[in-house]
């Protein structure tokens, strides 16, 4: 039977997120994630980034070399693949529940496109990605605090832990816990780094942390805290 999808969807214009009618259960999120960005211009998405720099900026603290496998999970139509490309990264995944998404960010590179290893995937019924070879950055900003029960977040540690080889990175930038309680219309859940260390437990260290506040093209502020892991055993 075909989904009723229009009445599953929060209106994602509305900051504020779902009224109390609409039904938050059963969403299709293939389909909440495709019209956000079939109903946005990537530059007016709540999350855009002219310059990923803090992202950047923790990737070059890893010390990675240009073959290291860097996989960006919920990447959407993100600036940071194009300049780990022109930093000279040579095997970066792309991960989206969103394949168009991703198709956006595919015109965006045009040739370079070639270059990337695309997984439309859901990192919390993961099957493609499961199927990984293990990578040497786990790199998520914004796309963790959307998995609010502890199932699906059980899922996306497990795949975390089963993907990031050891002496390996993981950042993961989330809403911090004075960060909006919505993003996208969707309800979210917010940590701080105690709470993402106790998740990811003793086999990673936590190298650094720092809360964030995101000015997003509206001229609102989003706060985050951001999080770089090492792989210790
Ligand atoms: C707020 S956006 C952040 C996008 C990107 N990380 C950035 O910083 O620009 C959240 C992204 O997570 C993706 N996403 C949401 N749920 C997902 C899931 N279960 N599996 C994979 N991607 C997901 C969405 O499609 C969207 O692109």
């Amino acid at each position: 039977m075909e989904k009723d999808t229009k009445s599953q969807f929060c209106d994602i214009s509305n900051k504020d997120g779902c009224s109390s009618s609409e039904k938050t259960t059963e969403i299709d999120y293939t389909s909440h994630w495709d019209n956000a960005y079939s109903k946005t211009e990537i530059n007016q998405l709540g999350w855009y980034e002219e310059s990923p720099d803090v992202s950047l900026e923790l990737i070059r603290e890893c010390g990675l070399d240009s073959k290291a496998h860097i996989l960006n999970v919920g990447a959407g139509a993100t600036t940071l693949v194009d300049e780990l490309q022109k930093l000279g990264y040579q095997n970066i995944i792309a991960n989206d529940i969103s394949p168009l998404a991703l198709e956006k960010l595919k015109d965006r590179l045009g040739e370079n496109k070639n270059k990337i290893n695309w997984i439309v995937d859901d990192l919390i019924r993961p099957t493609k990605l499961e199927t990984l070879d293990k990578v040497d950055l786990w790199h998520d900003r914004a796309v963790l605090h959307f998995f609010n029960k502890q199932e699906e977040q059980d899922t996306y540690f497990k795949l975390l832990k089963k993907l990031v080889k050891r002496e390996g990175f993981a950042i993961i930038a989330t809403f911090n816990l004075n960060g909006a309680s919505k993003c996208s219309g969707l309800p979210v859940h917010r940590y701080n780094e105690q709470m993402l260390a106790d998740k990811l437990g003793n086999d990673f260290e936590l190298v650094k942390s720092f809360d964030y506040s995101y000015t997003m093209p509206s001229g609102g502020i989003r706060d985050y805290v951001y999080t770089l892991f090492k792989r210790v055993s």
